[in-house]
């Protein structure tokens, strides 16, 4: 019964209805970025205010942008940064800010994840818990967070939420169930009624195009933003939506007159692997986990992320 045990299984109260998209936009924008997987990388964080700011861009935190920052310094600074934003709660923030009810991670793994890992990501996020309630004001505030958004862009509805759009911890838009069940995640869009769902979670970006009622639609998954997603890579990726491509890029949807991109996230490197290696030593659940990622990212192509057309460049 791998399902109910602890970073297997998906809470009840994770789940809402794709029918929750189809509502007026909760906020429009010129030009949005959405960050989803920071992991607690204050670099990462640095990167993105920067892009947002050079084009007075709107920024969504679509969740788990705490993870390794066991540290209480680390964790204050991170959440009062990326709070003064629109900000959805992750599973990391939503089991962070309550007590153990059994879900672990509550990350909802499937079978392809080994149980090791599984067991690992509920010891991380014990730590984390312990940090968290030293920090009851920002505790407070990551659990009344929503799960999800709607955004506005060029005309574009946008759907925004962690996971997918039936669960804040869903791997439906994960890129291995977009490729062997493009038919449930087509479902799921037609339900919520928009143009592109932006999502993370599953820790590898994708982007996908699918024809719904409305037209075509895109989901578009951008991996981490505070981990590299590619191999041999030490950027992260976050999702921009705006009417004037960035030069950036690394690959892109148009959409009437709005483009949809996955952009890096350059972050200092040198000093996320330093930061990292002082919080989480050689041994401890992250270092196992993630130190290999970290360091030069997973076996994983921008070709088989793009799913909608041709690959602009692999920088
Ligand atoms: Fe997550």
């Amino acid at each position: 019964m791998a399902r109910t045990r602890p970073g297997r299984s998906c809470p009840r109260h994770y789940r809402y209805s794709p029918a929750v998209f189809s509502r007026a936009a909760d906020l429009e924008a010129q030009s949005l970025y959405i960050v989803g997987g920071l992991y607690g990388n204050p670099f990462a964080l640095e990167a993105v205010l920067d892009l947002a700011r050079r084009e007075n861009a709107t920024l969504v935190f679509n969740g788990d942008f705490n993870w390794f920052d066991v540290d209480s310094e680390g964790f204050g600074a991170i959440n009062e940064t990326v709070l003064r934003h629109a900000a959805l709660r992750g599973n990391v923030e939503t089991e962070i800010a309550g007590e153990d009810a059994g879900a672990g991670c509550g990350c909802g793994y499937p079978d392809w994840v080994g149980e090791a890992e599984v067991e690992r990501s509920n010891e991380i996020l014990k730590r984390l818990r312990e940090t968290a309630r030293g920090h009851p004001d920002l505790r407070e505030r990551l659990g009344v967070l929503p799960m999800h958004l709607v955004a506005e862009v060029g005309g574009l509805r946008v759907g925004i939420a962690h996971g997918d759009a039936e669960s804040l911890a869903g791997w439906q838009f994960s890129q291995e169930a977009l490729r062997e069940r493009p038919g449930h995640a087509e479902a799921l869009l037609a339900g919520a009624a928009i143009d592109v769902f932006a999502c993370t979670h599953t820790c590898l970006p994708v982007m996908q195009d699918f024809a719904t009622p409305r037209g075509t639609a895109l989901i578009v998954n951008n991996g981490a933003a505070g981990m590299p997603n590619f191999r041999d890579t030490r950027f992260g990726v976050a999702t921009r939506i705006a009417s004037a491509p960035s030069t950036q890029a690394l690959y892109r949807a148009r959409l009437g007159a709005t483009v949809v991109e996955a952009v890096p996230v350059r972050y200092d490197y040198e000093a996320w692997m330093a930061r990292f290696d002082r919080v989480w030593p050689a041994s401890s659940p992250a270092a196992l986990s993630y130190r290999k990622r970290i360091a030069s990212g997973p076996g994983y192509e921008v070709e088989q992320a793009v799913r909608t057309g041709a690959v602009l460049r692999t920088a």
